[in-house]
This record gives structure tokens, C-alpha cells and sequence, in this order.
């Protein structure tokens, strides 16, 4: 189908700074792929963190690499239109990509051929968008329970307690109890690995917790992350800190997405809106405190 001259409707910003308020809704002409790219039809897209980092500033000059800026990176919809050297896709084929640089909040997106896996049809495309970055984490989530657990106040409490003991955890720790500020285990048990996907907890907090070989996968790391990363390394310390940047790869989001259709790995979706209320969800990520993944479906 050819989409030359049509317009779309995406959620873009053209300044940094200004949460969901500096969302603005537009229409704008449909994206032509180039030789190697593949124009899609986007049917889900997920927010990460890492989406409004963007938006904070924090990855200037790098991202975004001009404004206005159409966020969001992991998609998954139906390819309308091919470039000329594309060889594994054809109109029609459902697919999952990582856009790497944003164009996630729209109705069509360009994405690299080498940037997009095939979605099997068992495999909503929620559940596909889902995956992308946060998916990396997934097989993780059972391990990651057994160590903390989040809390706010008495409902979250009762709500996110039952919700990680369903994920399988043996323990569950309340950020918001003294003894779950500092990480203790109810058992009095050392961690062997602590994945670190919150902020803010110094490695004097994770280092009494650690077995002896321990270590923390820092899934938020700042100068100071990197700082112990170092100083652990200089002084051969036998507990480590080990800082985390995800670059989704398409064989891993292939095996991601079997791993869905095989039911051995489960999405978590927290709520989906339509494209026209995106805000809605960019708003609930900068809050942080989703269970799961927020959803926008054009
Ligand atoms: N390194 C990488 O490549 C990579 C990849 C993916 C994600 N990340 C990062 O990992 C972090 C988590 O990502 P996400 O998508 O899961 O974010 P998210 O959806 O915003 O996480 C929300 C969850 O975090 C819990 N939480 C908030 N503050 C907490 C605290 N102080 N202690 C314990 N739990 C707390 C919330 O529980 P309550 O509602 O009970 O507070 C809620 O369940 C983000 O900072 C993201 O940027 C990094």
C-alpha cells in the first residue's frame, strides 16, 4: 500500500522538560522507509523509563537528535510497505521492533529490517511491545522477587505483596518497613544476586545483604554505580556491583517472544490506553509506580 501524501496522527514534544503536560497531539505525513527499512502499522507500543529520561534531558546531546520528537522505541503492529532491499518482511507480516530512537506514539513507524523480528500469531501485540527492553528482565522476575518487593501504602501493600508471591517469591520485603529499607531477609538469609531495578540504594545498604560471592545487577546506574563498579574491581572485592545498560537484540527478542508463545514467560501489563490519551500513561510511568507495563495502542 502506498502511504505517500497520507497524514497520521503521533504524540511528540519540542523541548525538553514538561512531563506529560508537554505531550501535544499532531498530524503529520506517514514516514517512507528507506532502502533497508520497513514502514509499519503500529497496533501496540510500550513506555520505559528510559522514554521520559529522554525528555528530562539526560541523554542530550545524543537524544533526542532533533525537535519536534515522536518518543517511544519498542513497537509492535503489521508492515504496510517494504524498501526495496528488505528480504525477510512483506505487507502484511506481524512484527516487533525496537525503533532505537523514538517514533513509538503514532499510528505508522519506520523501523530497520534489522531491527524487527517476526511476531508469532500467539503473541498479542501488547505482549509483543511489552517485551523489547523490560522483556530482558522477565526471566529475571522470579529471582528479582525473592529479594525485594515494592510497597507504598496499605493497598499497594496488599496488592504488590500477593502480586510478586504469585510471581513465585519465597520472601517479600516492604521498601517502606525499616527492615525493608535496608534489604534484610525475614529468613536472615545473604542474597547471592540482587537485581537493582529501583533507584537510590547505595551499595552500603546492598553490601551487609551480599553473600560472600555476591552480587548486585544494577539495572539503574549512575556515576556512583560505576564509581563502586570500580573501586570493587581496584581492591578485588569478592562481593561486586555490576552495572546494566539493555541494547535489545533481535535474537534475544525472538527468543523472548517464543518464550511468550511457548507460555513460559508472561508479559505483565499494568493498563492500556488509546493513542489519543497517551499522556495518561506517560504521566503514570514518571509516577513509578506501575505493576507492569504501560501500553498505548493507536
Ligand atoms: N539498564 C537497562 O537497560 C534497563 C532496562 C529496563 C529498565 N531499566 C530501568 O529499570 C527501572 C525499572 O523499570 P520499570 O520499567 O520496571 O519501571 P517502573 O514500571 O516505573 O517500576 C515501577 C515499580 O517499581 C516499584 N518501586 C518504585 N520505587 C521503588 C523502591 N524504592 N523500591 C522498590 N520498588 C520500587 C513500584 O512499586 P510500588 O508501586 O509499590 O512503589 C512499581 O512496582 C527503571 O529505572 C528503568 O529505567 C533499565
Amino acid at each position: 500500500m502506498n502511504m505517500a501524501g497520507k497524514l497520521m496522527k503521533a504524540v511528540c514534544y519540542d523541548s525538553y522538560g514538561g512531563g506529560s503536560a508537554g505531550l501535544k497531539h499532531v498530524e503529520i505525513p506517514v514516514p517512507i522507509p528507506g532502502n533497508l527499512e520497513i514502514l509499519m502499522k503500529i497496533e501496540a507500543s510500550s513506555i520505559n523509563p528510559f522514554d521520559w529520561t529522554i525528555q528530562k534531558g539526560r541523554m542530550r546531546p545524543i537524544l533526542p537528535r532533533k525537535f519536534p520528537f515522536i518518543p517511544v522505541s519498542d513497537v509492535a503492529g503489521e508492515v504496510v510497505e517494504v524498501g526495496p532491499g528488505v528480504k525477510k518482511f512483506k505487507a502484511g507480516d506481524k512484527i516487533v521492533s525496537t525503533l532505537g530512537t523514538g517514533g513509538g506514539l503514532a499510528e505508522y513507524a519506520v523501523a530497520k529490517e534489522s531491527s524487527t523480528v517476526p511476531r508469532p500469531p500467539e503473541v498479542s501485540a501488547a505482549d509483543g511491545a511489552s517485551l523489547v527492553i523490560a522483556g530482558r528482565g522477565g526471566p529475571l522476575r522470579g529471582p528479582i522477587s525473592k529479594t525485594r518487593k515494592h510497597a507504598r501504602d496499605r493497598n499497594m501493600w496488599g496488592r504488590n505483596i500477593e502480586f510478586v508471591k504469585n510471581l513465585g517469591a519465597d520472601e517479600v520485603l516492604d521498601y517502606k518497613t525499616p527492615e525493608g529499607f535496608v534489604l534484610k531477609s525475614p529468613s536472615g538469609k545473604k542474597y547471592d544476586v540482587v537485581i537493582h531495578c529501583t533507584t537510590g540504594i547505595p551499595w552500603s545498604t546492598f553490601q551487609p545483604n551480599l553473600s560472600p560471592k555476591g552480587k548486585v545487577v544494577d539495572l539503574t546506574p549512575g556515576g556512583r554505580a560505576f564509581w563502586t563498579y570500580a573501586m570493587n574491581k581496584i581492591t578485588y572485592s569478592k562481593k561486586q556491583l555490576q552495572p546494566l545498560i539493555v541494547v535489545p537484540k533481535v535474537e534475544e527478542i525472538e527468543c523472548l517472544l517464543n518464550y511468550v508463545k511457548e507460555g513460559k514467560l508472561k508479559t505483565v501489563i499494568d493498563s492500556r490506553y488509546p493513542l489519543s490519551r497517551a499522556e495518561e500513561a506517560w504521566a503514570k510511568s514518571i509516577e513509578g509506580h506501575a505493576t507492569g507495563k504501560l501500553v498505548v495502542e493507536p
